[in-house]
């Protein structure tokens, strides 16, 4: 491997052709910097607005007078800027290809469908009563009707809540309660890697926990025609009720920070967060990302792999490419079934361009070995993105030298749900490539990295990463608790963002993202909070305590180490942990599953009382001989029985 470069330089066609080049990428950064709201207002022009905003950017992240707005006289429409305005130039393009879960099922809309479809759905939901602020959740498998779904709410006004397909019951009533949806849209199942997942039935269990619901309407989509019970008065299908409507629907003129979503999302601490995100600068950043650093050019086909249930998604299956007039690929499925070809074989078969994916499903198709992807053609690909967690070099190498061949430059892209769209990442006609690193902040973002006491760190140095200043496509608050925002995220290092992430920046100015600082643990691109998992583990009687740390796991980066202390007089068995990960997948969801159960005597605590987790970290990491300070430890004796235990496999 030591022939192997470190850096891949711009390809010199691209440095040419592409839509950013190494200059522009200066300028960019240097007016976005100086001139922001010439810049910013020149750039929002992407968008077409029903009134062009004249105040650009009004922030400030003190607490004194804590406001972040932009765009804030602008008003526009979400859906319309996704497809009406298509309409007359690319009306019989294809917006959506769906791929189904099934090999052999597949469809296309075009943008003129889609509209129809979406008006459809939207004069539905006003049927049902819901009006502009209303919330709806959207439980839906990957399917079109998901995409039709957030743009008919984004149509009217509505703002949506789009819950992951796999999270359970309890996780779905949580959601539904915290934000008072009206509607629940869902379909009767979905269907994932040649299984049938009960999304309804899910809904009917957590509506029937949920007993805050506001719920009037469940509207249900068929997708697998499978019997479902129906609730009268409360369930309408919705195959049935779009026949009875028209196929006009208006489109209501939002102004720029009115919301256009929630999306829940874990935390360090209680349960999960509920991430806002407005019209007019949300819309602008996930089509103006989605432009720069993919270097979308018309008439190509994008396929991002995420589900419309997690925020990328929502940026890079929907509102991006689409208010790009771009045609985007939805798949139901998953990379390893029917077989390890299936990514590469859909590629092939729908002709796609650009390919988006996370670093975990790259690693468990590495492992496969290079035959499932060579058995296909890929040659259409002209550019690679990677998303969701640090993607390491040798995975890196294996995408670019096998999946590429050697073609086509990677964009590492990081962000979060609270950012809307990417953040850092190269430009593929601008930046030189390293394996590992998400590269350089694109204009108009400025990172800092920080010691523990907020200290700002110069030069090639390790740090916490704050973001000084905002950009459009930040979130604006925590549904319903504003403070919880402000104490989350500005709070820690006064005046600056805190993105809760670890970082180092090399010599090139060049950032390596770390991995979580907090408590938080991302399993396969997403995020767990600890304090989630440990409250579902000890909602079962036979726990007393439990204590959840991340460890290195080879596939899905950080795999989830859970510490349980049972109640006495109970015997740990091998019934017992299999019952608890079954507790925590019902609870959450089977992301949440612990990989690993070890039973703990007791807890490493400091006198106060508070769980040391830096301890427990590495006793999960098997770094037992870099255990550091235990002094403060009210009983240091405990440590010797988990390192002991863990020895031992209990
Ligand atoms: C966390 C955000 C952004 C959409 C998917 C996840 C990690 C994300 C990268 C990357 C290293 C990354 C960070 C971040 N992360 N992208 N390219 N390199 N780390 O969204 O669930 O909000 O999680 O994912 O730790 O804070 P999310």
């Amino acid at each position: 491997m030591t022939d192997q470069p470190d850096v891949y330089p711009v390809p010199s066609e691209w440095a040419q052709r592409a839509r950013m080049n190494a200059h522009g990428y200066e300028t960019a950064r240097t007016s976005a910097r100086e001139t922001p709201e010439a810049f910013w207002s020149e750039q929002a022009r992407r968008l077409d607005w029903m009134t062009a905003p004249t105040r650009i950017k009004d922030v400030s992240f003190d607490k004194a007078d804590f406001r972040i707005r932009w765009f804030e006289d602008g008003v526009l429409n979400v859906a319309w800027n996704c497809l009406d305005r298509h309409l007359e130039t690319r009306g019989d393009e294809t917006a959506i290809i769906w791929e189904g879960d099934d090999p052999d099922q597949s469809g296309r809309l075009s943008y003129r469908e889609l509209h129809r479809e979406v008006c459809r759905m939207a004069n539905v939901l006003k049927g049902q009563g819901v009006a502009k602020g209303d919330r709806v959740t959207i439980y839906l498998p990957m399917i079109p009707a998901a995409a039709v779904a957030m743009l008919a709410c984004a149509r009217i006004g509505a703002v949506h809540s789009v819950v992951f397909g796999g999270f359970s019951p309890d996780s779905l009533a949580g959601r539904i309660e915290d934000c008072g949806s009206k509607v629940v849209i869902t379909a009767d199942e979905g269907r994932r890697g040649g299984k049938r997942v009960p999304l309804k039935a899910n809904v009917d269990a957590a509506l029937e926990k949920a007993a805050g619901a506001i719920v009037e309407t469940v509207l249900i989509v068929s997708h697998t025609n499978a019997d479902i019970p129906i609730v009268e008065g409360r369930d309408v299908r919705y195959g049935e009720a779009k026949h009875g409507v028209s196929d006009d629907c208006p489109c209501e003129p939002m102004n720029a920070e009115d919301p256009l979503f929630i999306l829940y999302t874990s935390g360090s601490t209680g349960k999960p967060k509920g991430v806002l995100h407005t019209t007019g600068g949300y819309l602008f950043w996930a089509a103006w990302t989605h432009e720069l650093v993919f270097d979308y050019r018309p008439g190509e086909v994008f396929w991002c792999t995420a589900d419309v249930g997690w925020v990328t998604g929502h940026s890079y299956c929907v509102y991006g490419p689409l208010a790009n007039g771009a045609t985007t690929l939805m798949f139901e499925g998953v990379p390893n079934w029917p077989d390890h070809s299936r990514f590469w074989r859909i590629i092939d078969k729908h002709q796609v361009e650009i390919f988006y994916t996370a670093p975990t499903a790259l690693r468990a198709l590495m492992r496969e070995g290079d035959g499932p992807v060579k058995a296909t053609s890929r040659a259409s690909l002209r550019l690679l993105g990677s998303v969701g967690e640090p993607i390491n070099p040798e995975a890196w190498r294996w995408y670019h030298e096998v999946v590429g061949e050697g073609r086509c430059p990677i964009v590492d892209t990081w962000w979060q749900t609270e950012t809307g769209g990417v953040l850092v990442s190269p430009l593929p006609g601008a930046t030189h490539l390293k394996p590992g690193s998400a590269t350089k902040p694109l204009p108009g973002v400025e990172l800092e990295l920080v010691d523990a006491d907020g200290m700002v760190l110069e030069g090639a140095v390790s740090g916490n990463l704050v973001i000084t200043d905002s950009w459009p496509g930040q979130m604006r608050t925590v549904w319903g608790d504003h403070q919880r925002f402000f104490d989350t995220y500005f709070s820690a290092y006064p005046g600056k963002y805190f993105t809760g992430d670890g970082c180092r920046r090399d010599e090139d100015g060049y950032y390596w993202i770390t991995g979580r600082v907090d408590d938080v643990i991302n399993v396969s691109g997403h995020r767990m909070g600890t304090a989630e998992v440990e409250s579902a583990l000890v909602l079962h009687e036979a726990v007393a305590e439990a204590a959840v740390v991340g460890f290195p796991h080879e596939i899905k980066g950080q795999g989830i180490y859970a510490y349980v202390t049972l109640n006495v007089g109970v015997e740990p068995t091998e019934a017992l942990r299999k019952d608890l990960i079954a507790q925590v997948r019902r609870e959450i969801g089977p992301i949440a599953a612990p990989d690993v159960i070890q039973w703990a005597p007791g807890l490493p605590k400091t006198r106060s009382g508070k769980i040391m987790r830096r301890i427990l970290r590495k006793i999960a990491e098997n770094e037992v001989g870099a255990l550091g300070d235990t002094s403060t430890l009210a009983d240091p004796a405990v440590v010797d029985d988990l390192v002991r235990n863990r020895a031992a496999g209990r």
